[in-house]
């Protein structure tokens, strides 16, 4: 007997969220993102036919409402309270012996758990279903952000039933946030788009949530996890531990970093741990929170002013200082963009000696009003250059002065010409002694030709006194003029010179890479050399070596690298910019750059000093290459060392391979970086094979 229509919308609701859960909550999807649209799209034809069966919990409602005109007031029944702080061990030492001494007990148990750097909310659940969800507001009051929590799809619309039970009433609390990789590819994306983009991901999290239209909301991907609850009736939870392993059998996701600590120490352990390894987070956390776990215990601790004396954050020093900008200079870069840097007075921030800042432009000075002798706040965010957030205009003396940019390059004093449409100015000497020396550090560069032992020092002395002129001269250096220079022994010689000679032995991508052609960065300069590689070889059979290489062992490389150069030479703009992935702008930098007579005499110069292609590879051939990993289903956790998860994705991918989200059986390869999270232990009870980093490398490296 076949279903009645209401049964089968249920069917596939109940199954459409089943599927939500195994791929937003718990990494375990079935489905391949085919099979669920499938799905999802039989619900909403179904719901077309039969308007009247469309309930607000269906799936298809979660993809947002009509804009309100403002979000109405839902009050808390149990006040949302926040955290007294804790700024170093020795304060959460304080804290814990307050709580010993309440309690009168040495026997403690505290959960500690990241404190995520979002937006808190509670989210309602009546007998299993979802009615309503508010920002945690003043504690008391908050909004009702009902129709934008129903866009993630992380919230479950019906609560699990284990062992088909559900509560009468479910006040569960949590944060939103928005992980930091999305952050930074949602702003690239607004970049392209010609807007603004987002200041830090907390503050996109809460703008999205408090979207009154909430198709915004639906279309950025915010993530949830809960850690606390307000009322509960038909069930009781004992303690933070019951309730971090309760949560997920309804279906509502937490945070699997998290510490069950039996000593003070322990906490402290794990405060310093999350703080070593806070930058490969997935998300922000601004500091620990720690949590007496027996809830019993905490009705006895109670609250005072707004901050229950159960539970503390632990913050992170922060990553901002104040000091004197004692200077403000003017650095020349490879492309002739004058660039001022701030002098700063040396000053440590979360240990780290800073004393000098990127200053970006002129607009960007004018718009802070940032003057020399000002004292400033200076802010480093991970492994970024430093920046100055704002000068202090109430610390000024009447001594500062008005930084002025100068009009001509402080290296060559040729003229500087402010670009249309351009904030930088550029010195447009192309034999600029600061562009060179920027020109020779970018092509010896680890993605360049990697030439060990090289470094600014070695190239200023090089270039000022006027051994090296031009990128071949690096070639032609010998021992006896590099033993001459200052600090530079004989052993350091021999080093330099052997890197040298290795070094013209290259790929083209990488060599392409080094020529520091604006816009071409190490991904596109691969684009450009997979696509000359191919054309070059038919060229090649037709050329002829340059003569004097003829009896050079590399005759065979040098012929291929000069086939290359020439087929780009020949390549119209038009005919760049149809290459894959490759724009109009870089499309017409790089013909730019060969139609060049100062260039095409640069790349010939650097064919007779030795340059040439490494010989393919044994092994694959290229069109196999791009095969290799035919299909193969690779999942990343944990931050890479030696490139991007994009940049990793896209050399997968380029095999032929596939990127995959989250851990199931179908999973070939899980590659483990730095600090990797819970997709590795997924990854081990399913016994899918790992493969470190450096595995991975010389997996990607055999085949490319
Ligand atoms: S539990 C006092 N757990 O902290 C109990 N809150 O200062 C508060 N927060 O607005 C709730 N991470 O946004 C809890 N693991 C965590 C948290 C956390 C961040 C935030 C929350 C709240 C603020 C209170």
């Amino acid at each position: 007997m076949s279903l009645s229509v209401n049964q089968e919308i249920e069917r596939l609701r109940a199954e459409i969220e089943r599927h939500n859960h195994l791929y937003f909550v718990i990494n375990q999807p079935e489905f391949s993102d085919a099979e669920y649209d499938a799905l999802f799209q039989k619900l909403r034809d179904l719901e077309a036919q039969h308007p009247e069966l469309v309930t607000v919990d269906s799936p298809t409602q979660r993809v947002g409402s009509q804009p309100s005109a403002a979000f109405a007031s839902i009050e808390h029944s149990v006040p949302m309270l926040s955290f007294g702080n804790a700024f170093d061990a020795s304060d959460l030492r304080d804290f814990d012996r307050r709580v010993r001494t309440l309690l009168n007990t040495e026997d403690i148990v505290y959960v500690a758990e990241p404190k995520l750097d979002g937006l808190a909310v509670e989210l309602v659940y009546r007998k299993g279903r979802f009615v309503s969800g508010a920002t945690r507001g003043d504690g008391r009051m908050g909004e009702d952000v009902t129709a934008n929590l129903r866009t993630l799809r992380s919230v479950p619309l019906r609560l699990r039933d284990p062992d088909g039970f559900t509560p009468e009433l479910l006040e569960v609390r949590g944060e939103v946030f928005i992980e930091k990789e999305s952050f930074a590819e949602l702003n690239r994306e607004r970049r392209d788009d010609g807007l603004a983009s987002f200041a830090n991901p907390r503050n996109l999290a809460a703008g999205t949530l408090r979207q009154l239209d909430a198709r915004v909301t639906a279309s950025r991907p915010l993530s949830i996890y809960f850690y606390d609850v307000g009322l509960i009736e038909g069930m009781t939870i004992e303690s933070q531990q019951h309730l971090l392993n309760t949560l997920p059998e309804f279906g509502l996701r937490v945070n699997p970093l998290f510490r069950v600590c039996e000593s003070i120490d322990a906490v402290i352990a794990f405060y310093e741990k999350v703080q070593a390894e806070r930058q490969a987070l997935a998300y922000e956390a601004d500091g620990i929170v720690v949590k007496v776990d027996s809830f019993a215990a905490r009705g006895l601790l109670g609250t005072v002013s707004r901050s229950p004396r159960w539970a503390i954050a632990g913050k992170f020093p922060a990553s901002q200082g104040m000091t004197k900008l004692n200077d403000i200079i003017v650095s020349v870069g490879r492309t002739g963009a004058l660039t001022p840097v701030a002098v700063l007075e040396p000053v440590r921030i979360h240990g780290v000696e800073i004393s000098s800042a990127t200053l970006h432009n002129e607009d960007e000075i004018l718009r802070k009003d940032i003057r020399i002798g000002d004292s400033v706040i200076v802010e480093r965010a991970g492994d970024v250059i430093p920046k100055i957030v704002r000068p202090m205009p109430e610390l000024r003396t009447g001594d500062e002065r008005a930084f002025v940019m100068p009009t001509t390059c402080p290296a060559c004093s040729s003229e500087a010409v402010r670009m249309e449409a351009e904030s930088a100015y550029r010195c447009l000497n192309t034999s600029c002694p600061a562009r060179f020396k920027q020109s020779v550090l970018h092509f010896i560069s680890k993605g360049a030709l990697d030439i060990e032992g090289m470094g600014p020092q070695l190239i200023t002395q090089l270039v000022d006194r006027g051994i090296v002129n031009s990128l071949a001269d690096l070639f032609t250096l010998d021992r006896d003029t590099l033993i001459g220079l200052d600090r530079f022994g004989p052993k350091s010689a021999d080093n330099l010179l052997a890197a040298l000679d290795s070094a013209k032995h290259t790929t083209l991508a990488r060599f392409l890479f080094s020529l520091g052609i604006p816009g071409v960065g190490a991904h596109l300069a691969k684009v450009l050399a997979q696509a000359t590689e191919e054309g070059s070889k038919r060229l090649q059979d037709r050329l002829d070596v340059v003569p004097d290489l003829l009896a050079h062992k590399s005759a065979e490389g040098s012929k291929r690298l000069r086939a290359s150069l020439d087929l780009l030479a020949q390549t119209s703009e038009e005919e760049m910019a149809s290459i894959h992935e490759i724009g109009p702008l870089s499309a017409h930098a790089i013909a730019a750059f060969f139609a060049s007579d100062q260039n095409r005499q640069m790349l010939l110069d650097l064919l007779r000093a030795g340059l040439a292609l490494e010989p393919p590879r044994e092994g694959p051939s290229q069109d196999r290459a791009r095969t290799a990993l035919a299909a193969r289903r690779f999942v990343f956790t944990g931050s890479l060392s030696s490139m991007t998860r994009s940049e990793a994705g896209e050399r997968v991918e380029s095999l032929g391979g596939i990127v995959a989200s989250s851990v199931s059986k179908n999973i070939d390869y899980v590659v483990l970086g730095d600090n990797p999270g819970s997709k590795a232990d997924k990854a081990r009870e399913l016994g899918v094979p790992l493969l470190y980093e450096s595995e991975f490398l010389e997996m990607l490296e055999s085949y490319e």
